[in-house]
């Protein structure tokens, strides 16, 4: 009996392993089925940073489903070809378009979710996915306190109010999912990417927090955290805060081990509706580096004490800070 348990267990370890090497997600979010067909028919989700990337993807893989959606970011023009892409699976009524700048004034963004929760008539909102968003390209200390306060004022405010806006109105409709697209800087300390890590954690604390506090009013928070993602592909343009501002980031390639957009999409709708607290999609060693963080931080610490600052150099240089190998063998010295 002894030797059939210890077998079964050695089985167990053996094939989590297996998943475990070869995963681009937690566990935990690869353990839950898809979607099933018709899962999204009848549902409104509204995307904020709908334009490009990752927005553009989990605008196309709703829209797949059958889902009604709105469109948000500053741009009208790129909404409008994201709207072309969705209207092949869905009737071009079932697409509103609503520019928001998130960080513009509260007043402005309240106005917007009432928009967005009267776009289907009466229908509500079901998911709001904070997706837009700016990442990071530059060491602390070559970045100002101004360049830091904007880019928190995006990346963490901008969701902030957002949220605060859509409240009252997911609280009168009795449901509503925030989707948060955090990032694994959340989970993994960032070199070269400190205020946008400080922005990202500080969404996977916000929203959490508010998880629990309205979960008996049917409205909670999904907060996902991908890793590098192979976005900026498609020749659009990733603008990013470097040390002095918004600036265009070089496509640092390294695509095979990045996530892509359309995989880290449908993921990230496969989290939100089972409703998961928490996400991470990311492939190895990111990934592995959260699992050390959350398990044995001193550990994780460790390797990223090592590779920090190689890492900061690399992207200083303009090159991929994701080359772990690379960073290993760096002998140190400023590029
Ligand atoms: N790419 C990655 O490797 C990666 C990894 C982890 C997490 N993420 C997160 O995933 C999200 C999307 O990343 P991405 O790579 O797809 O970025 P992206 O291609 O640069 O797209 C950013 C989106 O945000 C919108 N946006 C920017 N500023 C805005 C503002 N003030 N108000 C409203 N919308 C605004 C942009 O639209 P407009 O310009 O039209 O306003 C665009 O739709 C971000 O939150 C990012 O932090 C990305």
């Amino acid at each position: 009996m002894l030797l059939l348990l210890a077998g079964a267990t050695a089985a167990w370890a053996a094939w989590t392993l297996v998943r475990f090497i070869r995963a681009d997600a937690d566990l935990t979010l690869l353990a839950k089925r898809a979607p099933p067909p018709g899962a999204w028919q009848g549902k409104v989700v509204w995307i904020v940073g709908a334009s490009q990337g990752l927005g553009e993807a989990l605008a196309r893989y709703w829209a797949a489903g059958g889902t009604r959606l709105v469109l948000s970011s500053r741009s009208l023009e790129k909404l409008q070809a994201v709207k072309e892409v969705c209207c092949q699976y869905v009737p071009e009524d079932h697409v509103v378009l609503l520019p928001v700048d998130l960080v513009g004034n509260s007043d402005a963004l309240e106005e917007a979710a009432e928009a967005a929760f009267a776009a289907f008539e009466g229908a509500g909102v079901d998911y709001l996915v904070h997706n837009a968003g700016a990442s990071q390209h530059a060491a602390v200390e070559d970045t100002s306190t101004d360049v830091a306060a904007a880019l928190l004022r995006l990346n963490l405010q901008g969701p902030l109010a957002l949220a605060r806006a859509a409240l009252p109105l997911m609280v009168q409709q009795r449901r509503g999912q925030h989707v948060v697209v955090a990032s694994m800087s959340a989970v993994v300390p960032s070199p070269a990417q400190a205020a946008y890590a400080a922005a990202k954690s500080g969404l996977r604390g916000y929203f959490a927090s508010l998880s629990s506090e309205l979960s008996d009013r049917n409205v909670g928070a999904t907060v996902c955290c991908p890793g590098p993602l192979a976005t900026g592909l498609d020749g659009k343009t990733r603008i990013v805060y470097g040390s002095s501002g918004l600036i265009s980031q070089p496509n640092t390639g390294m695509s095979k081990k990045k996530v892509s957009a359309e995989r880290c999409a449908e993921l990230i709708a496969r989290a939100a509706y089972h409703r998961l607290d928490e996400c991470w999609i990311a492939n190895h060693p990111v990934l592995l580096l959260g699992y050390l963080m959350q398990y044995a931080p001193w550990l994780g610490m460790l390797v990223l004490k090592k590779v920090g600052p190689a890492r900061a150099r690399a992207l200083r240089a303009g090159k991929s800070g994701y080359d772990i190998s690379a960073l290993m063998q760096d002998q140190g010295g400023d590029s």
